[in-house]
């Protein structure tokens, strides 16, 4: 359930257009999309992650204890809170479905959101398996969001809006 390698140059070039900014991502997992985040961090940056998966939050504290400028969270996506606003927000694990209103209030003006694994639709509005993808469309359309979405396979697209006010 990794991201893939398109949607880790993303974040990393993401991560890299923020240099002084708060990154964070839900659903560390392996923690595959954290390196890539962490790839485009700049020196000033900080970076935090959470995983509900206590084993997976251990391996990658593990994996990411020489730098100080990251920090994994074990527990609900909601840890976040404390930390934002966000500048970078891949929103991969707990947010995108259950509150995106809330995934929109911790970004920063400014702020970039990432949201992967959608099915590519050329319909507007968007579909997915024959419905109206209100999800897809709640990003989208959010006033307060610039949003486009990224083809980054022939089956996959990325969600990436950013944030105006
Ligand atoms: C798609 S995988 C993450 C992949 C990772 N971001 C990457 O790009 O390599 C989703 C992860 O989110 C975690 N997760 C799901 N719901 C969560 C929640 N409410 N709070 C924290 N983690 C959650 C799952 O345990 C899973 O490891």
């Amino acid at each position: 359930m990794s991201c893939t390698r398109e949607v880790g140059r993303l974040l990393a070039s993401a991560a890299a257009a923020k240099p002084q900014g708060v990154v964070a991502e839900s659903g560390t997992g392996a923690g595959v999309g954290t390196a890539w985040l962490h790839s485009g961090l700049g020196a000033q940056a900080r970076l935090v992650t959470v995983e509900h998966d206590m084993a997976l939050a251990v391996h990658a504290s593990d994996a990411f204890a020489d730098d100080p400028n990251v920090t994994v969270l074990a527990g609900d996506w909601r840890l976040l809170g404390p930390h934002a606003p966000f500048d970078v927000f891949f929103c991969d694990g707990g947010g995108k479905r259950d509150d995106p209103d809330l995934v929109v209030d911790l970004l920063a003006p400014g702020g970039i959101l990432i949201l992967d694994d959608f099915t590519p639709s050329t319909d507007w509005p968007p579909h997915f398996e024959g419905e109206t993808d209100e999800l897809r469309l709640f990003y989208l359309t959010h006033p307060a969001l610039t949003t486009t979405e990224i083809l980054t396979t022939a089956y996959a697209s990325t969600v990436m809006a950013v944030r105006r006010d």
